[in-house]
């Protein structure tokens, strides 16, 4: 089911610092930061030839990644993203192999104007899962 690998997010507690270590010390070509205030995120977006990283930092009191850079103060890798053909068959398809989806179970507009879900990493082999609407 699961397509393209469309991204790897990664939060840090800093954004300028980790934009430097992919800039400076991988030499990856870096986006400028881009606050989303409606996702509790500040996002910077590394392009690699074949997927991108996002680097992302809490922003406001309600963060939904507060509490994973509470538990990781250094950074760590948060979820990784797959874009599927159509969003509403891939999620009543991990309803019913038993996933269970983070959040609301409507398909929410995310970082990138596509619906996205999410799926709990206890289902995941500890790792959060995003799925995108292909194009
Ligand atoms: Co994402």
């Amino acid at each position: 089911m699961i397509g393209r690998l469309n991204h790897i997010a990664i939060a840090v507690p800093n954004l300028e610092d980790a934009s430097q270590v992919y800039k400076e010390t991988l030499g990856a070509i870096v986006s400028e930061p881009v606050p989303m205030p409606d996702h509790g995120v500040t996002t910077v977006f590394v392009e690699l030839p074949n997927t991108k990283i996002e680097l992302i930092e809490p922003l406001g009191e309600e963060s939904p990644i507060s509490a994973f850079i509470k538990k990781h103060p250094k950074g760590g890798m948060h979820h990784v993203c797959f874009e599927v053909n159509d969003i509403f068959q891939a999620r009543d398809q991990m309803i019913a192999l038993g996933a269970t989806i983070v959040g609301a179970k409507e398909p929410a507009i995310g970082a990138h104007n596509k619906p996205v879900i999410f799926m709990h990493p206890k289902d995941f082999l500890g790792t959060l899962i995003e799925l995108e609407q292909k194009d």
